[in-house]
Order: C-alpha cells, then structure tokens, then sequence
C-alpha cells in the first residue's frame, strides 16, 4: 500500500483516537510509582480505552500477547507487562499505547523516571524527548521526510547518545502500520515529500550506549545489546499547509 492522504473528516477522527492515548498516557503517568506492576498499568489502559468505546490498538497485531507496551530500563521497545515486573526507585519505564477508534488508530509513547533517577537517567530521557521536537522544527509542507531523521540524528548523537536502527516511525490511520517508514537516522534519498493531511507516528528510540539491539526470547521484547539504558518519545502527526498538529498530546 502507497502513503494515503486523509480527508478532512478522517482527521477528525483520527484527533479522537490521538486524545484516546493522550488521556490513557496521562492516567498511566500518575500511576508509575515504585510497587506497580506493568499488568497494573496494562490493566488500567485497556479499562480506559475501552470505556471510550475505542480498542486497544497493539493486542493482537501479529500475535502481540497485551495491550500496551511497558519497556524497562535497557528494554528499548515491546516489553510485555506482566505482574512480575515490578517497578523500582530508580528504573526509567518506556510506555508505548495505541488506540483503536471508529476506523483509526492512535499511536504514542513516553518514557518516565520511577521515583528519584539517576541525572544520566534524565538527561537520556530529556534529549530523546526534544530530539523529537527537533525534528518537529522541519516539518512543513514541501520538505522531505528524512529531514526529519536527520535532524533527530543530529541532536541524539552532539548530545553523545545513539539512535536504534533496526526500528523506525511510520505512517498511521486505518492501519496502525502504513507507508512511509519513518526512520530517526539518515538515510540516502529524501524521502517522500511530506503533503497535508499526511499523518505519521514519529518515535525516536534512543539508546545511552550503542544503537545496537537484540531481540530477547519472547521474540518481543528489544533490549540494547550493550546492556545500557534506552528512551522512547512518540507522537502521532498530522501534516498540515503551515507546518504540524500533534494528535496525542
Ligand atoms: N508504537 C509501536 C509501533 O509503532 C507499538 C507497536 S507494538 C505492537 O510499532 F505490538 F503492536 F507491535
Ligand atoms: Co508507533
């Protein structure tokens, strides 16, 4: 399938399905503490969603066992919740959640300190968060879209921390996966023009060692391969004529 262009009124929708997640980020923020579990949180998602008469968008989405993604401390992206995981004084916990509303999908992901963390801890959680942002600052209609990996490369690495490769953003709408692949380090060729009413889930993951990852047994879970700490920011965005609207904040 080719990039698609939304209409007017499936924006719209799609800005109920992106406060969808917001709200459930904002309920899930409040509840990370040391002593809960990842099925706690997990659990208070899917009770969220679904009383907005929206669907958890990642259960099931190629045999995805849970409702929404909780990543500990080296885990980079897909950790499955379960009761075993409990959060500690110190971990940083990537939450990533999508929901499913009238025929669109949502998509974004944070990362939150559990109690007091570490400075190096916040700082890789502040520099992924604004590689984002800086990214953000080159979209407009007319630009390409690996303007905005490049830029989100750029400030990662003078920042000293290194960007996944194995796993990129990506268009969303009535697929939670659609074209074009939205990588967060450069690539040759400038991508796709970005056009209004385009909408893509933008998502640095970033890592405080080397960008290499490995896949754990689960054959979800991603860990860094070196062991060191990794971040996640994500939001979903419409392309607008002058410039962007964030969906999921
Ligand atoms: N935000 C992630 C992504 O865009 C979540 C996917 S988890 C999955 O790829 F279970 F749905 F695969
Ligand atoms: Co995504």
């Amino acid at each position: 399938m080719s990039i698609t262009i939304k209409t007017d009124e499936e924006v719209a929708l799609m800005k109920e399905a992106g406060k969808i997640v917001a709200k459930t980020h904002e309920l899930l923020e409040s509840m990370v503490k040391p002593g809960i579990s990842t099925f706690d949180l997990d659990k208070a998602a899917k009770e969220y969603i679904l009383s907005c008469k929206a669907i958890p968008s990642f259960k099931d989405y190629n045999g995805y066992p849970a409702n929404i993604c909780a990543s500990i401390n080296e885990e980079v992206v897909h950790g499955i919740p379960s009761k075993k995981r409990i959060l500690h004084e110190g971990d940083i916990i990537s939450i990533d959640i999508g929901a499913y509303y009238k025929g669109f999908h949502g998509d974004a992901a944070r990362t939150h300190g559990v109690g007091e963390i570490s400075s190096e801890a916040r700082q890789l959680i502040d520099v992924t968060k604004q590689s984002f942002f800086e990214g953000l600052k080159v979209i407009k209609e007319g630009n390409h879209l690996h303007q905005i990996s490049s830029a989100i490369q750029k400030y990662v690495e003078e920042n000293g921390y290194s960007v996944v490769r194995d796993l990129v953003g990506h268009g969303i709408g009535r697929e939670l996966h659609e074209e074009p692949q939205v990588p967060n380090y450069k690539i040759i060729g400038r991508g796709p023009k970005l056009l209004k009413n385009m909408v893509i889930a933008v998502e640095p993951m970033i890592n405080s060692g080397r960008y290499e990852v490995r896949w754990l047994g689960d054959n979800w879970t991603v860990v860094t391969m070196d062991g060191s700490l990794s971040a996640h920011y994500e939001n979903t965005i419409l392309i607008t004529e002058d410039g962007y609207e964030l969906l999921t904040i």
